[in-house]
């Protein structure tokens, strides 16, 4: 069945490598992602933003994502990806999602705590696991766009009095990392990382995670990440693909063929993102 993040994000913290959650859109994203795990054996994180739940129909996620749950043999989860609104979280949360970001960080902070506070009450009496932000990253991600003026670090030292109060299961960080591309090279700031995995002891988070070196992550993972976002790096092979299909046949209607490279080119990426995790061969 569906999973929550506690124990999956558990086990990676101890063995010393992420769980990538990959955001999804549809039928065809979902297998490509789950297909992919299922071959290399490495838990997986579903991910959908608000906007993406609202096309693409909550309920049926919830439902493809049980069929997976049984076709195969790793741990899945399906996370609600940067959500603003607490009451829609519950509402996903009763359909069957048992992982949550409340995503708060705009709020000031002490008005944060209170925000994840709520929710983590709610969703620990079904079981599920919430995951907060302290800091902001910069970018787009779905319909949420940060400037980067806005773009805050988290701070080491208050992400333990966060975590403390709010009694979240996982800490998403901002360490330098933007949702998207990057306009210049992506510099990550390390030593604010060991601080902050110093101070706190849940899962740490790493947002943004598309369009960074595979060195950088790796050495973010060394250093306590469990979690590794991705959406953009997913989102390019999948649609270039579909392009290329209708440049080459632009006469094509059929959508098992235009559909069969695009999946197979995700495949490939999220392929080459598990082993960066170093997540494979893990069940
Ligand atoms: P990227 O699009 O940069 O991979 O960011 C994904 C993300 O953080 C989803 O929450
Ligand atoms: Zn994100
Ligand atoms: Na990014």
């Amino acid at each position: 069945g569906i999973l929550s993040t506690r124990e999956i994000l558990k086990k990676a913290q101890n063995e010393g490598y992420a769980v990538p959650a990959f955001n999804i859109h549809n039928l065809e994203t979902l297998q490509a992602v789950v297909e992919t795990a299922g071959e290399l054996k490495s838990p997986v994180i579903l991910a959908g933003t608000p906007s993406t739940l609202v096309y693409a129909g909550g309920d049926y996620i919830v439902s493809m994502a049980e069929v997976a749950s049984k076709k195969y043999d790793i741990p899945i989860a399906i996370h609600l990806d940067h959500y603003e609104d607490v009451s829609e979280i519950k509402n996903y949360i009763d359909l069957g999602f048992k992982s949550a970001m409340i995503d708060a960080s705009h709020l000031s902070y002490e008005d944060n705590i209170e925000t994840v506070k709520e929710v983590v009450e709610y969703a620990h009496r079904f079981d599920a696991t919430v995951e907060a932000e302290l800091g902001r990253l910069c970018g787009q991600e779905d319909d949420l766009i940060v400037d980067e003026k806005d773009t805050v670090y988290t701070n080491p030292k208050q992400a333990k009095d966060f975590v403390d109060r709010t009694g979240i299961d996982s800490l998403a960080i901002s360490i330098g990392t933007s949702h998207g591309l990057y306009k210049g090279e992506a510099k990550l700031d390390f030593d604010r990382l060991v601080e902050i995995k110093k101070s706190v002891d849940v899962p740490l988070v790493l947002h943004g995670a598309s369009d960074i070196p595979d060195e950088l992550v790796k050495k973010s993972i060394s250093l306590g990440i469990c979690k590794v976002n991705i959406a953009t790096d997913l989102k390019i092979p999948f649609s270039d693909s579909l392009k290329e299909y209708f440049i080459e046949n632009p006469q094509a209607n059929d959508p098992r063929k235009y559909m069969a490279p695009a999946k197979n080119s995700m495949k490939k990426i999220v392929a080459h993102k598990i082993y960066v995790c170093g997540s494979n061969n893990r069940y």
